[in-house]
């Protein structure tokens, strides 16, 4: 989603700002822009286009400039056009300004301001912000109260970064419900909506809260709390990000990367945690609130999009293993519902990026309750990972592809060791997991030696318009995010179903042109699915069944992938593996953009 990268110090502002948003670029975006301000000389440049188009158009800059803010858009209020980019202005144009999130109330301030006089060149909410600062600031005659002023009239989720042509050594920042860091350089400092963009030679960082905002120079900083009027000290924080593990190297596509890193995401999601030796799970994350743990009896997880589905694979671990309620609510759903909850209960938010936008709503929904709020995230020190009380983190690396796979197989890695870590070693369970999850990532690497044949088979589908999805118990989610998967990065109409669900409607759509991808382990549901697809092959739907030797299809089907046996409560990690890879190849046969699928974005943080 959109991005803001800043920079004021002593070199050349455009190098870093112009690198930071290319870092930003795998989030998804529509266009972008850049503002450079010296002394008494400011330019302003978007495109409705990709960032190298901008760097293009600044090369033939002579000028040095010491100060830019820049942005990638991605579009809600206004097509993504050239006018609609940021960095917007007020009508006098000697103030910048980049916006991520909404300003829900920009209808009123818009009219406000019409009324006043102002004039609006774009259709977006942001024009709202340096127009309103022009407005304080024809009354206060000071920058940061005009600043501070329209701040506290903005409603909605934002990170802002604003510069003024008068004042060219301060680059002002705030946020709210949306993230904004600061790295700190020598003699330099760089904004940023994500520590990606800072560069790999910023190695500490300052983390805005809500209701703070920053006025940033050179060589210094002042943090002020403008709810409580308050100057703020706090210290910066180191960061470790390893620009190594961003790279693409050989792979065509990240999502391929990302699929083919699975067996060491989940040998990461486990190192140190599980010791099949000692029969031990450890997960310090939860150290500290161990004895809250002892007294819950209900768990809610809160997520969106493909972590949903990872969590809906929790509640059948953590209830089969842990023998504890489990809920999975949509975070959009779950933050404007009106249900009891008792302080027994527990809150596990998921989240790859730590910054989707509903997620954090939910958890902000109960930050009164007294209950305890717990994360599975992956980005070290994104938001969710610092507002929850305690958590796991995923480990699994930078995630760049938009369509998210290995840190889905992290996640439900992650889940599998909190079932264990709740049930206390008192399920039979326990050891089974335990001693099972050290062999998965061979196992994985086993599925993805098939890649050629799995391949093979996407191709062969790849002109149908429409799939179905079907699995029982643990692989009823997996027949989710297979569903997902496909319609995300091919554009493929697919559906997940419950198997048991096929004669309650979806029955009806199965044709020669409607294939089934089924998931059918080994297990006591396996004979109750196969019926399923004997209801489908007599009606002349194409099957290809993932399978594990165990338990081969005994009649004539159209495809099958064969893939290594493993316990019930881990065959998710298995068969999500072929359903990405399937996803994958159909799309890349579409000549599609399967890294920035249309209209996606990395990091949801709108809501
Ligand atoms: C699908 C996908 C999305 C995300 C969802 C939540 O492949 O990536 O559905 O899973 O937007 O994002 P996070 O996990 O960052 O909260």
């Amino acid at each position: 989603m959109c991005g803001i990268v800043g920079y004021i110090g002593n070199r050349s502002a455009i190098e870093p700002v112009i690198e930071g948003l290319k870092a930003l670029e795998y989030r998804g975006y529509d266009s972008a822009g850049i503002s450079i301000i010296d002394k008494n000389n400011a330019k302003l440049i978007k495109t409705a286009g990709r960032v190298e188009r901008l760097s293009e158009e600044l090369s033939g800059l002579k000028e040095s400039y010491g100060l830019a803010i820049g942005h990638t858009r991605w579009a809600t209020h206004g097509s993504p056009t050239k006018a609609n980019a940021h960095p917007h202005t007020n009508s006098k144009g000697n103030i910048f300004v980049v916006h991520n999130g909404i300003i829900e109330n920009y209808q009123d301030l818009k009219q406000f301001l019409i009324k006043k006089g102002y004039r609006f060149k774009s259709n977006t909410d942001t024009e709202v912000i340096p127009q309103l600062i022009d407005y304080h600031l024809g009354k206060t005659k000071i920058f940061l109260e005009a600043f501070k002023q329209t701040l506290r009239e903005l409603r909605g989720a934002y990170a802002i970064a604003a510069a003024y042509q008068d004042d060219p050594r301060n680059v002002y920042v705030a946020k709210l419900s949306s993230p904004l860091v600061i790295g700190v350089g020598k003699h330099e400092h760089i904004v940023a909506s994500d520590i990606s963009a800072l560069g790999s030679d910023t190695k500490k960082v300052f983390y805005l809260e809500d209701y703070e905002l920053a006025v940033v120079s050179s060589d210094s900083l002042r943090i002020h709390d403008y709810k409580k009027s308050m100057d703020i000290t706090k210290n910066p924080e180191n960061i470790q990000v390893d620009s190594k593990e961003t790279s693409l190297g050989d792979f065509p596509h990240y999502m391929l990367k990302e699929i083919f890193e699975s067996p060491q995401t989940v040998q990461s999601a486990i190192v140190g945690r599980i010791k099949p030796n000692e029969n031990i799970v450890k997960l310090g994350g939860l150290e500290s609130v161990a004895n809250q743990l002892q007294y819950i009896d209900r768990i809610i997880i809160v997520a969106c999009g493909t972590s949903y589905y990872a969590g809906l694979v929790g509640e059948y671990l953590i209830e089969e293993v842990a023998g504890i309620p489990v809920e999975v609510q949509l975070a959009s759903e779950f933050k404007y519902r009106k249900e009891p909850l008792s302080r027994s209960t527990v809150v596990i938010a998921i989240s790859q990026s730590g910054e989707t936008a509903d997620t954090i709503a939910a958890l902000n929904k109960v930050e009164d309750y007294g209950i305890l709020r717990l994360g599975i995230v992956n980005s070290v020190g994104s938001t969710i990972a610092r507002m929850t009380d305690a958590g796991v983190y995923c480990h699994a690396g930078p995630e760049k592809s938009v369509a998210s796979t290995k840190a889905f197989i992290a996640q439900v890695t992650v889940l599998a060791e909190i079932a264990l870590y709740l049930s206390n070693g008192n399920s039979s369970l326990y050891k089974p997991v335990v001693n099972e999850l050290v062999n998965v990532p061979t196992k994985i690497t086993e599925i993805l030696r098939q890649s050629e044949k799995i391949k093979k088979i996407a191709l062969k589908y790849s002109k149908y318009r429409d799939f179905l999805f079907i699995g029982r118990g643990y692989m009823y989610p997996c027949a989710l995010e297979g569903a997902l998967k496909l319609k995300e990065v091919s554009y493929i109409h697919a559906e997940g179903y419950a198997a048991g669900e096929m004669k309650h409607g979806p029955l009806a759509m199965i044709e020669r042109n409607f294939p089934t991808l089924a998931l059918l382990p080994n297990g006591n549901l396996f004979e109750k699915t196969i019926s399923n697809l004997e209801e489908i092959h007599s009606r002349k739907g194409p099957i290809i069944a993932i399978h594990s030797q165990k338990s081969r299809v005994q009649m004539n089907i159209e495809d099958s992938i064969e893939i290594p046996e493993t316990i019930e409560q881990l065959q998710p990690l298995l068969f999500a593996t072929v359903l990405q890879l399937f996803s994958y190849y159909i799309a890349v046969d579409k000549k599609l953009d399967v890294d920035k699928p249309r209209n996606l974005a990395k990091s949801v943080t709108v809501e």
